[in-house]
Order: structure tokens, then sequence, then C-alpha cells
């Protein structure tokens, strides 16, 4: 056993839906949130940076005595992984979960005709990151397109409407004239927009979840790892903190996640 948090890190908001995941399958386990705020969105900026930015945010939380890391951000994963297992998994035995390569594992399982979308900021569409993480599976035909507006949509509470699907025809368009029968939300925003998404890419495309993947593989790596909270110790209060403003993380925090979202403190962070 090891009751020790589970520090998960994003960008904002987004990663609160790993967050939310994770809470639901694992609700004795106790959370550590960072959302980095001050430096948001993650997804329009250089790849290096990124990894600047998120490594230092894992070094707080790991100074923090977390037991495990979950990398709750498509960019941030694309842009540290390799680093984050070296420095934190060999080095401090801190375990690491992000969230592209459980989703792009389920999704090599999920289709039957071989032909995967994905849709990600632009950073991890840029990065090729899926297209690594699913490049030893054989006869897959990987489609990807950037759909950065789906982050303002999330936000904002968009989710239906001429405006946002307008702009869901046009980034899922060379997506559908793939024929893809599996679609990765390689974002993690995207999970609050699965309605106009499904909407747009028909009922019979399976819709992958990065999200909802990497809460799987936080509950799969806790219990092999005997790393799960003893539950003696009672209910666990979730923890919240920003790099940014509080003020305007709380309403969106509660969007994303629900009301168990408490009181956000704020982090300092070097960067
Ligand atoms: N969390 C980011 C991701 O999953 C989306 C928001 C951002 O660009 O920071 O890629």
């Amino acid at each position: 056993m090891d009751s020790a948090p589970i520090g998960i890190l994003d960008s904002g908001v987004g990663g609160l839906t790993v967050a939310r995941a994770v809470m639901d399958k694992l609700p004795g386990e106790q959370i550590l949130y960072v959302g980095d705020t001050a430096h948001s969105p993650y997804g329009t900026k250089p790849i290096a940076y990124v990894r600047e930015l998120a490594m230092d945010v894992m070094d707080r939380l790991a100074e923090r005595g977390v037991k495990m890391l979950v990398i709750a951000c498509n960019t941030a994963s694309a842009a540290v992984l390799r680093d984050a297992r070296e420095r934190y998994e060999v080095d401090a035995g801190i375990s690491v979960v992000e969230v592209i390569q459980p989703a792009a594992r389920r999704a090599a399982r999920t289709t039957k005709t071989g032909r995967i979308g994905i849709i990600g900021t632009e950073a991890t569409v840029t990065s090729g990151a899926y297209l690594d993480a699913l490049a030893a599976v054989p006869g897959l035909e990987i489609v990807q397109h950037a759909a950065p507006k789906f982050v303002e949509f999330a936000e904002a509470g968009i989710t239906t409407g001429d405006e946002v699907l307008e702009v869901a025809r046009e980034y899922l368009q060379p997506i559908k004239e793939a024929d893809v029968d599996t679609l990765v939300l390689g974002c993690t925003h995207y999970p609050l927009l699965t309605g106009v998404i499904s909407y747009v890419m028909g009922e019979d495309v399976q819709l992958v979840s990065s999200s909802e993947s990497a809460a799987h593989d936080v509950y799969r790596r806790l219990v092999e790892e005997d790393k799960l909270r003893d539950p003696a110790l009672g209910e666990p209060v979730p923890e919240f903190y920003v790099t940014g403003d509080e003020r305007r993380f709380a309403p969106l925090a509660k969007r994303f996640l629900g009301p168990q979202v408490g009181e956000i403190s704020r982090m300092e962070v070097h960067s």
C-alpha cells in the first residue's frame, strides 16, 4: 500500500476530465491537481517550451511526495514522456502515467477497419506523438487534424449551436473522408464535446477518450504496483492548485469536474 497522493497536472482545466475519470474509478485515492493556468494554453506553444513548463510543475509535485504523476494533457504528454519516465520513474520511483499511449493502445484495439482518426491541439498533431505511439501496429491508416477551437468551445460551455457545428464539420471533414471507424479525442477538452463530434462523425464511429483511457492506466498501475491508498484513512479530500488566477479557474473547474472542486490554492512555479 502507498497512501501518498496522486499528482495530476495539466495546462489548466482540461486535465480535470482525467481527474474526474480517476476519481470515478478510484474514489479512495487522494488527488493533488495542478493546472498551469499562468502558461495555458500549451497547445499553441513550441513543444520544447511546453516540456520546460511541464517539468517544472512535475518537479513541484514530486517535492510534495506524490506516488504517481499523471500527465493529464496530451500536449504535455507529447512533450515530456520519455524524459519524465527517466527523471521520475527510474530516478525517483514515482510512477508516471500519460494520456497518449493509453489512448493509442485503446484505439488500436477498437478499430476493425484499421482506419483511425486523431484530433488534438496544433502542438500534439505537429509532434507526431500519436503516430509514433501507433507506429508498431501493422496495417493502420491514420489521419490526424488539429482542432484548436474545440478548446475554446469547451471552456465556454458551448456544445451546441451553428458555430460549433460548423467548426466541427470543417475539422472533421478530412477524417470523415478517410472513412475511419475510430476517432481518438487527443485533447483533454474534447470529452466535453462528444455530443457534436459524434453527431458529425456518425454513430458508427467509436470515440476513444484519452482522459478515460489514461484513467484505466492509473487504476491498472496502482493495483499492479500495490500502491493503493489505505482505506482506513477515510475519505480523501482532493486538493486543487493553479499557477495563475484562482478566481478564473473556479467556475470552469466546476464545469469540467463537478461539485467536488473545493478550495483552489496558488502554486508557485519557476518558469
Ligand atoms: N490540455 C491540452 C491538451 O490536452 C489542451 C489545452 C491546452 O492547449 O493547453 O492538449
